[in-house]
């Protein structure tokens, strides 16, 4: 069911029972208030019979000569008077009406609904012959009932004309309401199809534009992370072609100028006069050459040791290879052994990041001291390379820090880049722990 619905029945729902508790209400009122007049109706007949007989002595009560006394009782409301006289017929009369505007009856239900049991009166009056005529007294509440109907009907038009207006309102609110939830709707629905460059417009309703605001940073977010992930992607393929680039200029230049070298020596053996033991030692210069290349373009492609000797090792041969190249910055390296048994998968990222931040320190930093400490911690491993240098922002354009941030958060963990301008970089990546092989 739709919101719409659902508030529209509610609404009629608690209407309807409001109009039923405000009609039962009023009939109860207009019962209560008929029986009051009524009553009141009798009584004041009553006391004006009894008025008017007490000018006439009994006496001087023969044929109809006493009943200009009781004529006043015409202005009594609501009353049907029988005057019985005995070996006569009962003379029966109205009391006054009050005429109903629009002439009309009111409902045989709601006539029972407000009618109760009315009592006739029986008013007893001797006369001069020793008869007694009886006077009946009976309600004849109808102007009365019709008067309330009439204020009742008011009553139901004007909860009509309320509920009305309600309705209106209230769909007015829904509709532009409604309107801002398709709109998001239709945001979301587009972020989810990938577009990520949609911004949703302000809304009056305070909470709408929140959740519409919440929406275009989030899409926001998206977007920027897509489109560093992609200029991160386009930076990884230009890597590796420079790297295969540079891989196959190697191979060219050194192995294939190598190999056209020993293949040229060898065929100068076969020859009677070639000085053998001479060509040898050139060969052996080559081969020794060409191991020492293949081992650098190795190292370069992956850490060997990595596997061979581990993370503790391996790092230890990078840092000081650092040394080796950076004589004045001083390299302090503290690895934690419970390392040693890291999966190879996160121990080669662990490897790459310490790799990028010391490139960075000695690019970026001038720093004097750079410390790297790996430990484990409850089943994390924290890598921390700090330095002393003149601090940095890690700008849009280099993709050394968004490479470790992805490697970082792939793997489920998390990385941080810290900078005091003047006093160095801080680089704190957390990730989780697993034991190599489970
Ligand atoms: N240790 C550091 N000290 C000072 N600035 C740093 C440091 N590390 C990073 N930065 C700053 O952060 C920027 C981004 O570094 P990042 O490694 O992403 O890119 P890069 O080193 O410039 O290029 P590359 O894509 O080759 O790594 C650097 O250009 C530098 O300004
Ligand atoms: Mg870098």
């Amino acid at each position: 069911m739709s919101l719409r619905s659902l508030i529209n029945v509610r609404i009629f729902l608690s209407v309807l029972l409001i109009l039923l508790l405000g009609g039962a209400t009023a009939v109860w009122q207009a019962r209560q208030s008929v029986a009051k007049e009524v009553q009141s109706s009798i009584n004041l007949a009553l006391q004006m019979i009894e008025f008017g007989f007490a000018q006439v002595p009994v006496s001087s009560r023969s044929g109809s000569n006493w009943l200009p006394q009781i004529s006043a009782l015409k202005q009594a409301r609501h009353l049907q008077i029988s005057i019985v006289e005995p070996n006569k017929k009962a003379v029966e009369f109205m009391t006054q009406r009050v005429v109903n505007e629009s002439n009309t009856l009111p409902p045989t239900w709601f006539i029972n609904a407000v009618k109760t049991n009315y009592f006739t009166e029986k008013y007893e009056v001797s006369m001069a012959d020793g008869t007694i005529t009886t006077i009946f007294i009976k309600a004849d509440p109808l102007d009365e009932i019709s008067e309330a109907w009439g204020e009742s009907k008011a009553f139901f038009w004007s909860i009509a004309a309320m509920v009305c207006v309600i309705f209106l309102a209230v769909n007015l609110v829904f509709h532009s309401m409604l309107r801002a939830v398709n709109s998001i709707l239709s945001g979301l629905r587009q972020v989810e199809s990938g577009r990520y460059d949609i911004q949703l417009p302000h809304f009056n309703i305070r909470e709408f534009d929140a959740i519409a605001e919440e929406v275009n940073e989030m899409s926001l977010a998206l977007n920027t992370a897509e489109q560093s992930n992609q200029a991160l992607a386009r930076h990884t393929m230009k890597i590796q072609e420079t790297e295969r680039q540079t891989m196959s200029r190697e191979l060219h230049d050194e192995m294939g100028q190598s190999l056209t070298a020993i293949k040229a020596m060898a065929v100068t053996t076969k020859q009677g006069n070639a000085n053998v033991p001479k060509v040898a030692d050139s060969i052996i210069e080559i081969c020794n050459h060409l191991a020492k290349v293949v081992r650098s373009m190795m190292k370069t492609l992956h850490p060997l040791s990595l596997g061979e000797l581990g993370l503790g090792a391996t790092l230890t041969e990078l840092v000081n290879e650092w040394r080796r190249r950076h004589t004045n910055l001083a390299m302090v390296m503290d690895y934690d052994a419970a390392l040693e048994g890291l999966d190879k998968d996160v121990a080669i990222h662990v490897y790459r990041i310490v790799q990028e931040c010391l490139t960075n320190v000695v690019r970026h930093a001038k720093a004097s001291e750079v410390s790297v400490v790996l430990t484990k911690q409850n089943d994390k491993v924290w890598v921390t390379v700090a330095d002393n240098g003149v601090g940095g922002q890690a700008s849009q354009h280099g993709f050394g820090v968004l490479a470790m941030r992805e490697r970082a958060e792939s793997l489920g963990g998390k990385f941080v880049f810290e900078s005091v301008e003047g006093q160095g970089v801080t680089v704190v990546v957390q990730l989780p722990y697993s034991e190599d092989g489970a």
